[in-house]
């Protein structure tokens, strides 16, 4: 087992990383203190792991109430919240009594948001079970729902007490759901480690291979990186809006084809190419250096063309990005390969033509 840190003061909590995990418990008992935990996983989840988990708790003498929600991206919404609220309120859970979020990003943002919010704010544990989750979406505390105007609209910025991601989980996953994950990793490598990037493109084969000691580095890798941006900028106010590398194409995108339709990693990696395109057009990157960066994601199964959804479409629905400030769009381009920027007024012209090369699938 890694265990790396987010130093986050007194609010610091460890990610733990390996095989097994499920079945140590004992790892989460310091914040049990009356041996009872509500798990919220989904329909797919549950049979798979809850009764591992449930059994690995009865061992640090620990009851569990289970809320399995229905799964998939449609359901991250205020109506499948309503049901944890629900049964938080049926089975008396407390102010001590922890969620587990047992599952991937869907169900971390939304038991994070839960967590924040019932009786005013309860403690949380991550048990991240896809890549995507492993990565990036348990470590730092973006918790959330989706709006039918727009992606992960509604939120809070809530830490976890720790996260525990079990290597093993990553056996279940089916192929596309790892592929969505890798893009998320491969973002590291843009934004700010091109050490990893380099890695990366002599090890993707491993990673699509399931090689065990392949994907326990790049989770770590990844993990040591997201740690230092939420460390230095938990809350957005800086480095840690270059984390959303690909993502403003990637929203639009999702949202326009309608949730659940594609993958939140296959958006992330059609909008990097987006973005990629972009930073060629601001004379930033090289023809050679996109070119690049679409192999990688077209290795590791990616699209690399975004729906067309319509210029005037992605500009309505990239309106809507968080990142918006005083009504300006603001994008996350590459000044270079391996190095991030957010950058406001970038030229009308350049995005319609940016969009029209690069969404036409
Ligand atoms: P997901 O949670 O929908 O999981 C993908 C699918 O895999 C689901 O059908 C799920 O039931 C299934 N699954 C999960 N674990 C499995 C396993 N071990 N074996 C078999 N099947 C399994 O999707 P995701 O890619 O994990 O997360 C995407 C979500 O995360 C999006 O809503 C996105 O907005 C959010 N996100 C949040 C952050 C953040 O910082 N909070 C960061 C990135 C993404
Ligand atoms: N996934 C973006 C962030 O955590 O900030």
């Amino acid at each position: 087992m890694q265990t790396l840190t987010v130093g986050l003061g007194t609010r610091s909590y460890p990610i733990h990383i390996g095989s097994g995990l499920l079945d140590r418990a004992e790892l989460m008992q310091q914040h049990v203190p009356h041996g009872r935990v509500a798990i919220v996983t989904n329909t797919t989840i549950a049979p798979l792991y809850l009764e591992r988990l449930q059994r690995s708790l009865r061992s640090i003498d620990t009851s569990s109430v289970s809320v399995i929600l229905p799964d998939g991206e449609e359901y991250k919404n205020s109506e499948t919240l309503n049901l944890v609220y629900d049964a938080l309120l049926k089975n008396r859970c407390e102010r001590t009594t922890p969620l587990i979020a047992l599952g991937g990003g869907v169900i971390g943002d939304m038991t994070g948001y839960a967590a924040a919010t019932y009786l005013r704010g309860v403690p949380y544990i991550q048990v991240p079970t896809t890549l995507l989750a492993q990565v990036d979406s348990s470590v730092g505390g973006k918790t959330g729902i989706n709006h039918p105007l727009g992606k992960n609209m509604i939120g809070a910025f809530y830490q976890p007490k720790m996260v525990l991601a079990d290597t093993d989980t990553l056996n279940t996953l089916p192929d596309n759901e790892l592929a969505a994950g890798i893009a998320e990793v491969i973002k590291y490598g843009l934004i700010r480690d091109l050490e990893f990037l380099e890695w990366l493109e002599q090890n993707m084969d491993k990673l699509l291979a399931r090689d065990t000691a392949a994907l326990q580095y790049a989770i770590e890798r990844s993990c040591r990186n997201k740690a230092e941006v939420v460390a230095a900028d938990e809350r957005e106010s800086g480095e840690r809006a270059l984390l959303n590398l690909g993502h403003t194409f990637g929203h639009a995108i999702e949202s326009g084809m309608g949730y659940g339709n594609w993958l939140h990693g296959e958006g992330v990696a059609a909008g990097t190419i987006m973005a990629a395109d972009l930073s060629q057009r601001m004379g930033w990157l090289g023809v050679e250096q996109v070119a690049r960066i679409r192999r990688l994601f077209e290795r590791a199964g990616l699209p690399v063309t975004g729906p067309d959804l319509g210029v005037e479409k992605y500009f309505e629905l990239m309106g809507l990005d968080k990142k918006v400030e005083g009504g300006r769009m603001r994008f996350v381009l590459l000044k270079e390969v391996g190095r991030a920027v957010v950058q406001a007024d970038v030229p009308q012209q350049l995005l319609r033509q940016t969009i029209q090369a690069c969404a036409h699938g």
